[in-house]
């Protein structure tokens, strides 16, 4: 399942900007709005694409960047734009990172395609600082539901307009 959901993104990573930035630029503005960063913060976007989100952050604050995402054509896509982010090919159930390692962690549109959400999620709050910022969106049509993750404490909204249930707050301890 993973390798088929890899490959599909593999076989549209060059067409995905013009299908999807303007749908994805919404979700990652709700989430920026929510969400304080500051110069010098390490972020990851957990998910990354071709890396909107990392282009978004990076007009915002002087942040060090890294992309995580489990299609290398995606990831192509993003270096070949020019983003500026350190690109990892990686999975977000078992992300290569160390412990309490983010100021903030974001996916965007992601932890529905995981085989465990709340695995994604874990996962997430494991690689965050205490403190640190957390911001998640994922697919309403997917029909998941809200994962929880011990330890994160968060509020949940919803949008009429878009497509995805988001989820912003803090690594607890
Ligand atoms: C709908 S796209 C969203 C991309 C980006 N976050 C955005 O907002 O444009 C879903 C992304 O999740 C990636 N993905 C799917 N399953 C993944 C997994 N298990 N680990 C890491 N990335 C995954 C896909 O390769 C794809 O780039």
């Amino acid at each position: 399942m993973k390798s088929r959901i890899a490959e599909d993104y593999n076989a549209t990573a060059g067409i995905y900007d013009m299908r999807y930035r303007e749908e994805q630029g919404l979700k990652i503005g709700f989430l920026l709005n929510r969400v304080r960063l500051k110069d010098g913060d390490t972020v990851i976007d957990a998910g990354c694409g071709t890396g909107l989100l990392l282009e978004a952050v990076s007009g915002r604050a002087k942040t060090w960047l890294v992309g995580l995402d489990s299609s290398i054509g995606m990831l192509q896509e993003a270096r070949r734009k020019g983003v500026e982010a350190d690109l990892v090919l990686g999975d977000i159930e078992s992300m290569p990172f160390r412990d309490c390692v983010a100021d903030a962690v974001f996916s965007v549109s992601v932890i529905q395609l995981a085989d465990d959400p709340g695995r994604a999620v874990s996962e997430i709050r494991r690689i965050t600082k205490a403190g640190g910022t957390i911001a998640i969106s994922y697919l309403k049509s997917a029909g998941i539901e809200c994962p929880q993750a011990a330890g994160i404490r968060a509020a949940v909204h919803a949008s009429e307009t878009m497509k995805d249930i988001f989820i912003t707050g803090f690594r607890e301890d």
